[in-house]
């Protein structure tokens, strides 16, 4: 009988998976009946199916060009003769989320997991964007081991206010110290909070969201050129379109991500990072998404690939354009052939090609002024990502030099220390801080707190009155991708078990950034004396949140959920 004949079915199409009644010819009868009513026939059951994982909410407004984007990557699954069935993952909605949307990340991780692997698809694309969004979803789909391909949202195109080009978040982060330090007065910040994100499209400089996007294009996990087409644009549709047509080409190929992913993509996307200046965020993204893999990748080997690779892409924060003018310039494939000389060519992309192959079609070098610089004529004269180590960070520490103040690369001063977010809001403005004070923030670490995006202390307002515009901070949290400042994040082991734990006040703090050094001038004995004043991990208040707390790695492992 035609429901319990199907044995060629069983790993393809829209019957592979049965749902486990004990009886598959009931299973395959019952799922063409609901496949009836939503109005697919026979032509339809006989074709592969492409999942698309979107992640639609209005509590992401950066994914509001995405209905449109999905739209495009159906009609492109539906041109090449699969059906399209689209399903949500979990949207983070980067300032929208309590405590931080990092906290989620591992748990749309799971979810994309297993949805992937148990919903009947033979390959899946995920639209995804905003920052924890596309490492999750991708963290989930390496794990599914189907055949995927991640289409973000695309940039925001830059506002324009009184004249002057701005946009999320680095301007608002800008603006807003400026308010604090009482420069700008109520009525301006009020007028440029409605100008800061213009269109739909997620924050338009090098933030995390942006880096990821640049990162998963260069890992291969993407369509070339596709990181950078700005959210509203045809450039976006298109891409959609694109991915829609060359996933079913992937399943006919049978490229899996662990046939495009290697140590040789990982290391390209940590060459990448330097040169974009990018998000440090990305790089304990990086590490996950390696970890997921199965892929040996150190924190210590991202530093190295990155080390001395000059920053080209002229975007905020570490330069001064955005997203859109890096499209203009070529995008990704562009940047690339740039610093060829530093990538290993070999590597696979997911046009089956290498990268090397990919990039014969990119003409010409970069025209300069625009976002992309030739090697010779870097942005800045800093690296963009430096990571440190020392007594302070024995596993290891991240900072973005590039947007750091060059005169506080070398360092030394003594700490203030507070003890999470709470006790640094309550008592940042009245702490004995100097200028050349080292802030320290404690208790953000991934156990203890979901590393929240606080690493970026603010000036306190005394300070930035006086024309205090930068500090050396330190915490085991992280910091916005569009954030900027001296900054030393992801600070490991985190407090509640790393030495960071137990430095006091007016303890001596060396920060070295061309030693590659984080010290706190501490002998150990002192230390270990210490110890009973150490603050433990906290109780956790959620179900998710405690489970999460038990079995989560470091920042240098990428802060994923332990496997086995
Ligand atoms: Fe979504 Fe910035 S808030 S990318």
């Amino acid at each position: 009988m035609r429901w319990e004949q199907l044995p060629e079915a069983e790993n393809s199409g829209v019957f592979q998976g049965p749902t486990s009644y004990g009886d598959p010819g009931f299973s395959r009868f019952v799922r063409s009946a609901f496949l009836a009513a939503a109005g697919y026939d026979e032509q339809d059951t006989s074709r592969p199916i492409i999942g698309i994982g979107h992640s639609i909410s209005d509590f992401s407004p950066c994914h509001r060009e995405m209905p449109a984007l999905l739209d495009a990557v159906k009609r492109g699954v539906a041109e090449a003769g699969a059906v399209p069935m689209a399903f949500p993952t979990m949207s983070l909605g980067e300032v929208f989320l309590n405590p931080t949307s990092m906290m989620f990340r591992n748990l749309l991780s799971l979810e994309a997991e297993e949805l992937i692997r148990a919903q009947p698809m033979d390959a899946v694309v995920l639209l995804g964007g905003c920052d924890k969004t596309v490492p999750g979803q991708l963290m989930g789909a390496i794990s599914a081991g189907r055949p995927a391909l991640e289409v973000v949202a695309g940039p925001m195109i830059a506002a324009n206010w009184r004249g002057e080009r701005i946009g999320a978040c680095t301007d608002c982060r800008r603006m807003w110290a400026g308010h604090r330090a009482e420069q700008i007065g109520e009525a301006e910040i009020a007028e440029v909070s409605t100008a800061l994100a213009p269109t739909g499209g997620t924050c338009m400089v090098m933030g995390t969201a942006s880096t990821m996007a640049v990162v998963v294009e260069v890992l291969g996990l993407a369509i070339p050129g596709s990181a950078t087409a700005p959210a509203p644009s045809g450039d976006r549709l298109r891409v959609g379109v694109r991915s829609g047509r060359r996933i079913l080409e992937m399943v006919e190929e049978g490229l899996t991500p662990d046939r495009v992913l290697s140590k040789a993509s990982f290391l390209n996307a940590a060459t990448v990072l330097g040169a974009i200046g990018g998000s440090t965020n990305a790089v304990i993204h990086l590490l996950a998404l390696a970890g997921r893999a199965g892929i040996d990748l150190s924190l210590t080997e991202i530093g190295d690939a990155s080390a001395g690779v000059p920053v080209v892409v002229d975007c905020r924060p570490a330069g001064t354009g955005f997203l859109d003018d890096l499209h203009n310039a070529g995008g990704v494939p562009a940047l690339l052939s740039e610093i060829s000389s530093r990538l290993d060519l070999d590597a696979r992309t997911a046009m089956g090609t290498t990268l090397g192959e990919s990039l014969e079609e990119v003409s010409g070098a970069p025209v300069w002024p625009s976002a992309l610089r030739p090697v010779g004529r870097p942005v800045t004269s800093q690296e963009g990502l430096v990571v440190l180590k020392g007594s302070l960070a024995p596993e290891g520490a991240v900072i973005k030099a590039g947007a750091a103040t060059p005169q506080l690369l070398q360092h030394r001063g003594r700490a203030v220390v507070f003890n999470g977010t709470e006790d640094m809001q309550s008592r940042l403005e009245t702490a004995d801080i100097e200028p050349d004070s080292v802030l320290i923030l404690r208790g953000c670490g991934p156990a203890s707190a979901g590393m929240p995006e606080a690493g970026a202390i603010p000036i306190p307002k005394r300070l930035a009155a006086a024309g205090v515009t930068d500090m050396v901070r330190i915490s085991d949290g992280r910091m916005s991708g569009t954030a900027f400042g001296t900054v030393v994040l992801h600070v490991t082991p985190e407090s509640a078990i790393g030495p960071l734990g137990l430095v006091e006040d007016g303890d001596l703090v060396v920060l070295d950034v061309p030693a590659r050094r984080l010290d706190v001038l501490v002998d150990e004995e002192t230390l270990a004396k210490r110890e009973a004043t150490r603050h433990a991990l906290p109780p956790q208040p959620t179900r998710w949140r405690r489970l999460q707390a038990e079995a989560i790695t470091q920042a240098d492992l990428g802060a994923d959920l332990r496997w086995p």
